[in-house]
Formats: structure tokens, C-alpha cells, sequence
């Protein structure tokens, strides 16, 4: 290897610099734009019943027979039961959800 492909260690020294001082302007850049209110979180729901405050669902107990599978990743078709699309979800995102199984005990 030729000297002249080697760094010295002042030229390493300012690599280093400059890629800190840039990662330390992107982070203010970062928090100046992206305060609380304006950056966007992603969202949970992303369509069901978007015209709602709140979605909420109430089954009595006695209703739900010996067992019920409900979602919980809201990518049901069927909502708010569980129609297995979590699994699609899981495998495009990483995501591990499942639904909410509720059964009777066996006797
Ligand atoms: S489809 Fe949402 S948990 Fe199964």
C-alpha cells in the first residue's frame, strides 16, 4: 500500500469531526421540525369507522358462547373479530400481533 492511500491522522480527525457535527445539525434539524404537534405518529386504525371519535365494541359475556377470537392488529375484515389477516401484517412489518382469543374452560 502506497503512503498516499493511508489517512493521516489529521485527515481522520476531521472525518470524524465533520461526520459528528453533521449527525449533531441533523438531530437539531430533526428536533426543530419534528416537535410533538406537528410530526405525525403513525396510526393504528388505519380505516375502520374513521368517522367515530372512538371505536368500541361491547359483547356481553353470556353472547360470546364457548369461544370468540377477536383482532387485535386492526386489519380484520371481519372486525372486530379476527379474520387471520395478522399474519399478512406480521410478515410485511416485523410485527408479532395476534388476536385476543376468549374461551370457555373446558370442563
Ligand atoms: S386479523 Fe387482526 S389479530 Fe387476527
Amino acid at each position: 500500500m502506497s503512503a498516499s492511500n493511508t489517512l493521516s491522522k489529521a485527515e481522520i480527525i476531521t472525518a470524524v469531526s465533520v461526520s459528528v457535527g453533521a449527525a449533531a445539525v441533523g438531530i437539531l434539524i430533526y428536533r426543530t421540525i419534528c416537535k410533538k404537534d406537528t410530526c405525525v405518529k403513525p396510526k393504528v386504525n388505519l380505516d375502520l369507522q374513521k368517522d367515530n371519535p372512538k371505536v368500541v365494541h361491547a359483547f356481553d359475556i353470556e353472547d360470546i358462547g364457548d369461544k370468540a377470537v377477536y383482532c387485535r392488529c386492526w386489519r380484520s375484515k371481519k372486525f372486530p373479530y379476527c379474520d387471520g389477516a395478522h399474519a399478512k401484517h406480521n410478515q410485511e412489518t416485523g410485527d408479532n400481533v395476534g388476536p385476543l382469543i376468549i374461551k370457555r374452560k373446558e370442563a
